[in-house]
């Protein structure tokens, strides 16, 4: 009778704890960079992240083309194409084309999904040679350091 009532104490207890769950941000976003090569198409994206769930902070990094040497906008960072070297970070990265756009800028650490919009005025566009367009400067600067606070489930 006293095993039998310490097994039911127990399953009470294993029912009450509450389940190893995540707590959801800030995320730190630290020394972020984003910029088009000069006459080339090709952007470079390279951040650092600490979030809850994460012992040290990650780096991530990407390099594409956003389409165009003569560019006004930063390239598509797709699902997939960003790297960092923590396989629980993923981002993602996409400014419209349209002139003046600003960016949505996302990151996901262990399936819980930051989301950050990119004012349009942190992103500066150059437009050196107005014959020709391949000589467009497109880059991030804004602050280096901002926190992703906003949460998409
Ligand atoms: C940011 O970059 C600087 C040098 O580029 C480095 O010393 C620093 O550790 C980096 N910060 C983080 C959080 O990794
Ligand atoms: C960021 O996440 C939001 C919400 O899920 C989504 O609407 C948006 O397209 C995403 N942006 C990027 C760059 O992936």
């Amino acid at each position: 009778m006293k095993s039998f009532s310490s097994v039911l104490l127990l399953a009470g207890l294993a029912t009450a704890s509450p389940v190893a769950r995540q707590t959801t941000g800030p995320y730190d976003i630290t020394n972020f960079s984003a910029s088009k090569v000069h006459l080339s198409g090709y952007c470079n994206f390279a951040f650092d992240v600490s979030a809850p769930g994460l012992s040290v902070p990650s780096h991530c990094t990407a390099y594409l083309d956003s389409g165009f040497s003569g560019a006004t906008w930063l390239a598509n960072v797709y699902e997939g194409a960003g790297k960092c070297d923590n396989a629980a970070v993923s981002w993602t990265f996409f400014q419209p084309t349209t002139a003046g756009s600003g960016a949505t800028f996302n990151v996901t650490v262990n399936g819980v999904k930051g989301r950050y919009a990119v004012p349009a005025e942190d992103i500066t566009v150059s437009l050196n040679s107005e014959p020709n367009p391949f000589d467009n400067d497109v880059a991030y600067t804004g602050p280096k350091a901002f926190e992703i606070t906003e949460f998409v489930e």
